[in-house]
This record gives C-alpha cells, structure tokens and sequence, in this order.
C-alpha cells in the first residue's frame, strides 16, 4: 500500500492544530487513521526486511565503503580527538551510554548537539568548498548558531534524539549561504533539521520548507527505548520540534518518499533551492531521491544528504555527476554538492 494513494499528503495533525499546512491550491488536509496505521504495518525498515540486501536496514547501522571515506585514518583520528578534547567527560559519558550500554541517547547526552563550535570547526573547509566560497564568509554565519543550538540544548536535554541529524547546524549555514526559496528533505522523525532549516529560511525573511515523512517517529515500536534500531519511539507526533512561529514556512507531507516526492517536484512553482535525503538510508530510496531531486535542482542549488556511507548510492551519484567533488562530505556522513551554475559543466 502506498501513501501516494492514500492522500496523505499534507495531512493535518491532531494533536497539534495547524501543524500541518496544506500547499496552495492542495486538497483540504485530511488524515485517514486507517492509513497510518496501514502505512506503519507496511514500513519497510524493519530488520530482515531489507529489500536491497546489500545496505544497512536501519538508521545508525554503517556500511565502510572505502571509496567514499575521503578521510584518511589520520583525519579521522584528529577529527575524533577535536571532538574529544573539546568535552572529555560528556565523551565518555556518551560512549558509555551509546557504545557499551546500547542505549537510546537523549539529545542532553551528545555532545554533538549541545556545543556546534566542533562541528563547525571540523567542516568549516570543505563546507566553504562545497559551496564554492571562501572559509572567512561562513565566519559571521557560524556566530548565528550559538543562540539557536543553547535554546535547543536547555529545551531538549532529555528528550530522546530519535534520529536526529546532528549536524543540522551546517543545513543551518547551508541555507544561509545559499538562500533557497525553496527547500525539500525527506526524513522528518522530530524535526531537528527541520527547525534549523526552517530557523534559515526566516533569518533570510523568504523561503518554504516541505518535509516527506512518515507519521511516527519510530522505525520500530519494538525498538522502543533501545538503541539498536538508532530511533527512538516516542508518542510524539512528527516534527513537534518546530515551534509554532516557523510553522508559517513550513509543509508535512505524510507518507513515503517513493510516492510523494515526485509528485511534490512536478507541482513547484520554481525548481528547487535545496535538497536534504535523510529518509530511509537503503540503496534504492536513496539513489532515487537524488536522481529525482537533481533532475529539479536549481542552478547554484544544493543537494544534501545525511548517512552516506550507508549504501553506494552516494558515490555512484557523484560519479555520474561528474566532475562534482568528490569529497563532498561534512563531518564524517554527511555530504553536499552544489549544481554547477548556468553554462557550467555539470
Ligand atoms: C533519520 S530520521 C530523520 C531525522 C530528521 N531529519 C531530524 O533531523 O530530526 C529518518 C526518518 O525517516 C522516516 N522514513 C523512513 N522511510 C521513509 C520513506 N521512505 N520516506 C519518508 N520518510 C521515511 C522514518 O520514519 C524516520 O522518522
């Protein structure tokens, strides 16, 4: 069954009024609770229901493939020791808790989430690249992130992270930089990319995100409170992290990515600004969320996408894409090419 067929899309959230908005000129939103549930029965996630074979079944499960580890072992290490250094005790605290204990992390927990001055310091370079433009002008963006991500660490101290994108702080300066009008990602779980893409867009006073999820924010009820499936559950609905004055740019479409963002591509006004896959990281739904993106992808646009390393889908992309870079990774596993502009190669 498919969520295309089931109307989903821009679904209106009840628990939250006006948490979803339907696009201009869109049907009414309506949810059907036998869909959801219907859509949930069908998730595809499940371990031993890995339809590719070849690729991790669940977020937080990895795939070395040693062609796209721009990092040499020795940037690795260095990397890992940046961010060791930085906050030694919350380290291992985490490791203990995420590594040896196999547990779900809350949000307080990581210190990824709570300090981006790491984050940033590690990506600066080959972010400014990806980008095209000189390191010094991310400089003045970076200093914005500081009192978004020490409002988000005193709101979300405990709350589990649920698969969130950590390093949504560098979507955050990707939108900045770029200034999309319009932005796609598919993979919605809480809304931590959302709200910092979101947080973007209303810095540049123009702009609309739409996000492609599913309606829970489990992979797996029976993941509940383990790390294992890398998601928690909550009974939370879907991108509850977005407060509600960035909700005015923001659209929910509910249901899979293989049925919804085609259709979402086709019905834009404009082609897309930026692009972020953060859905479900198997060969398959990854390889054609770039490939149906980029064929709608602005000139000068970005095309971003979190969990590269757990399929080949990254690497064959860049490499029919040529000649992007092909060090497009931030951060270890998160990559972005920006589409050459007008008169350009691409
Ligand atoms: C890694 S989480 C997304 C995290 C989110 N970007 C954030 O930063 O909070 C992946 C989400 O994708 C959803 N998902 C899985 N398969 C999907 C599909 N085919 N289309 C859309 N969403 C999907 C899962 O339900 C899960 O909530």
């Amino acid at each position: 069954m498919t969520a295309g067929s089931l109307n989903l899309s821009g679904g209106e959230d009840a628990a939250r009024p006006g948490a979803r908005r339907a696009p201009p000129g869109a049907e009414p939103p309506r949810v059907d609770p036998r869909a959801e549930a219907a859509i949930e029965a069908d998730l595809p996630n499940r371990p031993g229901r890995n339809p590719d074979g070849v690729d991790a079944a669940l977020c937080g499960h990895r795939i070395r493939l040693p062609e796209i580890m721009s990092e040499t072992p020795a940037e690795r290490s260095r990397r890992r020791a940046t961010w060791f250094a930085r906050h030694p005790f919350l380290w291992s605290r985490y490791l203990l808790i995420h590594e040896f204990g196999h547990r779900e992390v809350a949000f307080g927990d990581d210190p990824r989430f709570r300090d981006p001055s790491t984050l940033y310091r590690v990506a600066r370079e080959p972010l400014a690249r990806a980008l095209g433009i000189a390191p010094r002008q991310l400089d003045p963006i970076a200093v914005e992130l500081r009192p978004l991500t020490r409002a988000l660490t005193a709101e979300l101290a405990r709350e589990p992270k649920a698969g969130a994108l950590m390093q949504a702080p560098l979507l955050y300066l990707m939108a900045r930089v770029v200034r999309p009008r319009i932005i796609v990602e598919t993979g919605v779980s809480s809304g931590y990319s959302a709200r910092f893409l979101l947080e973007a867009l209303e810095r540049n006073g123009e702009g609309h995100l739409h996000s492609i999820g599913l309606p829970r924010l489990a992979m797996d009820p029976s993941q509940a409170g383990r790390f294992d499936g890398g998601i928690a559950v909550t009974d939370r609905p879907i991108g509850w992290l977005v407060p509600e004055r960035l909700r005015s740019r923001w659209t929910i479409h509910v249901g899979r990515s293989d049925d919804l963002l085609e259709p979402l591509l086709q019905g834009l006004p404009e082609p897309l600004g930026m692009f972020l896959h953060d859905s479900l990281h198997q060969y398959a739904t990854m390889a054609f969320e770039y490939r149906t993106a980029w064929a709608h992808l602005a000139a000068g646009g970005l095309l971003a996408s979190h969990d590269i390393h757990t399929s080949r889908a990254w690497p064959e992309f860049l490499r029919q894409h040529a000649p992007l870079p092909p060090d497009g990774e931030l951060d270890h596993d998160l990559g972005v090419v920006r589409r050459p502009a007008v008169g350009a190669p691409s």
